[in-house]
């Protein structure tokens, strides 16, 4: 089992990555202080894991409330409904929540236990690609609101992160390109030598190569925990993991969430993304080119939909919750792979450039 430190003072933790880890002895139970558990998952997951997990709690009281599976129910109904099922079987601030799933599951229960009773301890059980990689670590918990993308929330860190790699064997070959993306972002923000390992490792990452995976979830789980404990609560260079999203949340909202997951919006996102920074001189066609091919190798797609515009797009990024008052930030790559920056006066101009290109690409 690999140990990687989330370095946060009196809220650090350990980042648990190995093969089997959940079949393996009863690491779960490390992290539990209280003797009440309670489980969160869904139904696609629980099939395949909860047997595990509730074997690792044996000899505690555990409860498990299986929520509906998908985006669409990342909502303040499904949070109520937790809190409601916490309450009606009575448990209290000495409880431990387990999120056992995706992003999805993850972010939610992540949000529950840091609201229920004004906080309870959580540890996160990632099964997607996506979640064990991104989304598991650094605390961003939250729900949706209509009119917008994780709008409720809290930075609230889980006591542990478990991911079992063996999970990912019965991850849709689609889901695991969603992840490939936060992946191929972080190599790209922050450690060149780290895109290299990724674009050498593609081929057998999405033939689910158990020493490829660890390499990659490793090697990630690094790059974000570092990013993270310099920048907890994201007023700086937290920014930079947001490297593709700009353009990703406009396809997102623009398709109307559900039709693009998130990671092929990243993918095509970063391409565009990358494409800016050349238009811009900030780095060279061929770094752009790389980006381009990895993504495609991962099985993302690298143009945005075409029926999304681009004044439509233009229309979306400029609502993003990422602009701020002097208008659109970007992070864009800054000299090459593995350095990024965050850009505020990008010229429209050139902007619509970058956008027309990469919605035309997939004619
Ligand atoms: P997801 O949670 O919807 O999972 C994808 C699908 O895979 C679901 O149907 C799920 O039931 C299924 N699944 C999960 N594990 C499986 C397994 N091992 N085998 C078979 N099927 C499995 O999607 P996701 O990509 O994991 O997460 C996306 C969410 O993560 C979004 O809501 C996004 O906003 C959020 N996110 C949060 C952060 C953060 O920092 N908190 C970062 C990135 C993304
Ligand atoms: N996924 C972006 C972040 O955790 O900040």
């Amino acid at each position: 089992m690999e140990k990687i430190r989330v370095d946060l003072g009196e809220h650090s933790y350990d980042i648990c990555i190995g093969s089997g880890l959940l079949r393996a002895g009863k690491v779960l139970r490390e992290k539990i202080l209280g003797r009440r558990v309670f489980v969160v998952s869904n139904q696609v997951v629980a099939d395949h894991y909860l047997d595990s997990v509730l074997h690792q709690l044996e000899g505690l009281d555990t409860d498990v409330h299986l929520m509906p599976d998908g985006e669409q129910f990342k909502t303040l109904q499904t949070l109520e409904s937790i809190i409601g099922d916490l309450l009606a079987k009575g448990h209290n601030r000495s409880t431990t929540i387990v999120a056992l799933g995706g992003g999805v599951v993850g972010d939610t229960a992540g949000y529950a236990a840091a609201s229920y009773q004004r906080g309870v301890p959580f540890v996160q059980v990632p099964t997607t690609l996506l979640s064990q990689v991104d989304s598991s670590v650094g605390g961003k918990t939250a729900v949706n609101h209509e009119l917008g993308k994780n709008m409720i929330g809290a930075f609230y860190q889980p006591k542990g992160v478990y991911v079992d790699t063996d999970t990912l064997q019965t991850l849709p070959e689609r889901e695991l390109s969603a992840g490939l993306a936060e992946i191929i972002k972080h190599g790209v923000l922050a450690d060149s030598d780290y895109f290299d390992v990724v674009e050498k490792d593609i081929g057998q990452l999405r033939q689910k190569d158990e020493s490829a995976l660890i390499r990659a979830i490793k090697g990630s789980c690094k790059i974000k925990a570092a990013v993270v404990a310099q920048d907890e609560r994201e007023s700086g260079k937290r920014a930079l993991l947001n490297f593709g999203h700009t353009f990703a949340h406009a396809i997102e909202t623009g398709m109307g969430y559900g039709q693009w997951l998130h990671g092929e919006a990243v993918g095509a996102g970063m391409v565009m993304a990358a494409d800016l920074s050349a238009r811009l001189g900030r780095c060279s066609l061929d770094d752009s080119q790389r980006i381009k091919t990895l993504v495609e190798r991962a099985g993302l797609p690298t143009a945005g939909p075409l029926e999304v515009s681009t004044d439509a797009m233009l229309a979306f990024m400029a609502k993003d919750k990422k602009a701020t008052d002097e208008g659109l930030r970007f992070v864009l790559i800054e000299g090459g792979i593995g350095k990024t920056e965050i850009v505020q006066d990008v010229p429209v101009s050139v902007l619509r450039e970058t956008l027309e290109a990469g919605l035309r690409l997939c004619e």
